[in-house]
């Protein structure tokens, strides 16, 4: 049985975010997997002149890793009422060629907190709109953390967020060295 491949995408350039938090515990709640975590910082305002002229290293960078990916978890802010502007220009990038890029049928679970309590519902809603808008498949359930900083003791989830996360995971139907519990 292969290893599944699995990439994290956080939506926070934030030494200490939240979401960072939330995309550490997802790798630890699936520990047979493969992880790679995409570095979004370095990637340049979208700019499709540049792009004819050559994708700039960090964007191949990303899109070799959505391609080689069994799977991606993204976690991300809610940034007035939607996702961060850093986020969405990775997301740009790696879209393109149109309905022919990596996300073109790849399985993501999406994933979102914040310190008040919204859950980044809203960030999640407008992820799943852009994610279908390139034929990515958003899996059906998000997770969504309002209140997070009640969540986590010492950078750990507590017991139900855990099992949240695992449960969640699932979805993306990769296989397992043994079952989930
Ligand atoms: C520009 C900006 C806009 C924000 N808008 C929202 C918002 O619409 N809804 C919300 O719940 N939090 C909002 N927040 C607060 C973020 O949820 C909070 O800063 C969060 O900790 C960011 O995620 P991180 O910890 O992963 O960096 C906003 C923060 C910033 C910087």
């Amino acid at each position: 049985m292969s290893t599944p491949r699995v990439l994290g995408i956080c939506g926070s350039l934030r030494v200490d975010s939240h979401n960072r938090r939330l995309l550490e515990a997802a790798t630890d709640a699936l520990p047979h997997a493969d992880w790679a975590i995409a570095r979004l910082r370095g990637i340049p305002a979208y700019d499709a002149d540049i792009e004819a002229r050559g994708l700039p290293p960090a964007v191949v960078q990303l899109k070799d890793q959505i391609g080689d990916a069994d799977a991606i978890v993204i976690a991300t802010p809610e940034y007035n009422h939607s996702i961060p502007g850093v986020l969405k220009n990775a997301i740009d990038w790696a879209s393109r060629p149109a309905m022919r890029s990596p996300f073109v049928g790849k399985p993501v679970l999406m994933m979102g907190a914040s310190p008040g309590r919204g859950g980044a519902q809203r960030a999640l809603a407008h992820l799943r709109q852009v994610l279908e808008s390139m034929e990515a498949r958003p899996m059906d359930d998000v997770v969504s953390v309002p209140e997070v900083r009640r969540r986590f003791h010492d950078a750990r989830p507590d017991a139900e967020l855990d099992a949240e996360l695992r449960q969640a995971l699932t979805q993306l139907g990769l296989p397992s060295p043994h079952p989930i519990r």
